[in-house]
Parts: C-alpha cells; structure tokens; sequence
C-alpha cells in the first residue's frame, strides 16, 4: 500500500496497540523489547515515523522534537507527561497525549499499599522473616501506627488524589485536601475538607502526592515547609520523585521526624540516592503505579486509538497540548 504511516513504539507494550494499529493499516516499528532507548536511537528512529508512542522514561525534548519531521503526534503511554516538552511540541504542530482515567484505579491502589506498607513496617517485618530472623511472636516487635481515625492529607485532588481518599476513608481516614479547585462533589462523597498546602501540612498524619510534575510543582515540598509537618508523619509519593525535595526527606526521615515513607518514584530513576536503600523507615517500589494487567492493556490501547485517530485527521482522545 502506498503512504502507508508508520508509528515507532520506543519500548515493547502490550500487544492490543500493536495489533489495532496494524488492523488500521499503520506499520509498527518497536523501539527495543527491554530498554530505554538513547536519545541518538530516539532520533535515527523517528526520522522518518508518522507517529511515536513514548514511555515516561524517553526524555522528549527540543533537539528530539526538532529532528522528527513527519511526526504527528508524540503519544505518551503514561498519565505524566513531563517528559516531553509539550509546549515547544504545540509549536510545532505536533500533538502530544497521555493515558488518563484508566489508571487511576491501579495507582489508588499502590498508594494505599504503601500508606499500609510503611505505616505498618511490611518491609521490615518481610526481610526478618525472609532473613530467617523471626524467633517467635513478641509484645513490642515491629509496632506501627493504624490508619483509623488518622487524618490523610491529599496533595492534588484529581482523579487518583481522590481515588486514594475514597478508599482511606474505607478505612476511618479523615480527608484533607490541597487543590487549585474546591471539589464540591468529592467533598459531599467523603467529607474531604479543602486546605491550603501549609496548613494540610500542619494537620496531616498522612500525606499523599498526586500532582503532576511542572514548574510550579517541582520541590513543592521543600526545606521551608516541610518541618510543617506533625512529628512522626507519614508520607507516601506516587506522583513524581521531583515534587518532593528527596535531601530533605532523608534528613527527615534519618532524624525520625518523619515516621516512614513510602515511595514508588523518585528523582532522576533510576538513580535513587543511595540513603533510601539503607534508611529503615522507607518502603520502596520500582515506579509500579499503573503496573497492572488491567491499566497497561487499556493504556496500550488508548495510546495507539490517540495514533489513530491523530494520524487520520481526527483529533485525539486525551490531547494534553
Ligand atoms: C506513571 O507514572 C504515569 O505517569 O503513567
Ligand atoms: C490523574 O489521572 C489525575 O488527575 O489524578
């Protein structure tokens, strides 16, 4: 067929893009089955592609932008899209999309089990009995806080932000939350009451990021106001490493201030800073977020429709430029 497009997937996914992009007559080029792409092999590979879907570990930036020419859309298969320079991308004409909704269920999820995880020492208590250390029941072993009762501070009240809360308040949790927007609905469902960030700081037991990462989000937790906090908070991030000033958390967390955190993504992945693989009070995840059979499915497939529908001339579904 002549004029076929061509869309680039940096990175294997879940097969469904590959094949309802095929059955829309789009050839299909994978990146690589197992890594990150260099940003050299992100350039030679897009030269000549209609179309590229992006993973949040592909930094797509102007020099990358400026050297794909044909490209109609740059699609992300993640809900952030930090990533990418989306503006200079709107410039170019180029659209640029992620993959809402559909994994707000899968990243609530984790942000419950790490708000579990570290208020209840599931790694500690994991490596004594792996490291065959368990001797027997004992009256003070390992003790933790629970969550009943506890006030949960909710930094970003979108759709994970506020599917966290729906399931804290499952457990007893009263909800706090910091927004842009008063969110009149979520506050009927689950008595949230609306904050600023200073005093959701001062109030919190727990707290919760669910913002996406930006200028006026990086280090929105920093130095100055995080020793706001109670003593002996918990904080869980699932959002961006970025959002939190990680120096500061470690000190934190070294000086017992903070209680424990829990964190599936951090600064600069996947370097983490050498301090939270040896702190006691931090549980760590691999940025798993949306790492369910369910969300990746929907996300492959919502990623390639927004090729589709981008490179027929229609617009996208979740355009975010
Ligand atoms: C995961 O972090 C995502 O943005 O989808
Ligand atoms: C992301 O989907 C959010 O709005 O929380």
């Amino acid at each position: 067929m002549k004029n076929q497009k061509v869309v680039l997937i940096t990175r294997k996914i879940p097969l469904i893009a590959q094949q309802i992009l095929e059955e829309n007559g789009i050839i299909v080029k994978i990146g690589s089955k197992s890594r990150v792409l260099s940003k050299e092999e992100i350039i030679n590979k897009t030269k000549y592609v209609d179309a590229v879907i992006t993973m949040l570990s592909d930094k797509i930036d102007r020099e990358i932008i400026d050297k794909m020419p044909k490209v109609k859309i740059i699609s992300n298969f993640a809900v952030g899209y930090n990533n990418i320079d989306f503006s200079y991308a709107k410039e170019k004409g180029i659209v640029v999309t992620n993959t809402p909704d559909i994994l707000t269920n899968a990243t609530a999820d984790i942000a419950l089990g790490l708000i579990l995880a570290a208020s209840r020492n599931f790694h500690l208590g994991n490596k004594m009995v792996r490291e065959q250390k368990f001797t027997g029941w004992a009256p003070e072993m390992l003790l933790g806080v629970e969550l009943f009762g506890k006030t949960l501070g909710i930094i970003g009240a979108g759709r994970i932000g506020q599917a966290v809360a729906n399931r804290a308040k499952s457990f007893g949790c009263k909800i706090i939350y910091f927004s842009q927007s008063k969110k009149s609905e979520f506050e009927k469902t689950t008595d949230a009451k609306k904050f600023s960030l200073e005093n959701l700081l001062k109030e919190s037991d727990i707290i919760s990021l669910h913002l996406p990462l930006s200028e006026n989000t990086y280090h929105l937790l920093n130095k100055e106001n995080m020793h706001l906090m109670k003593k002996n908070v918990i904080i869980v991030n699932t959002a961006r490493g970025e959002i939190i000033d990680e120096s500061e958390l470690i000190k934190m967390l070294k000086n017992k201030s903070v209680f424990a955190a829990g964190l599936d993504v951090y600064e600069n992945e996947p370097n983490l800073k050498k301090d939270f693989t040896t702190l006691q009070n931090v549980f760590l995840l691999p940025h798993l977020g949306s790492a369910t059979f369910e969300a990746r499915n929907k996300m492959a497939e919502l990623a390639a429709k927004n090729v589709i529908n981008v490179l027929k001339g229609n617009s996208a579904i979740s355009q975010v430029n």
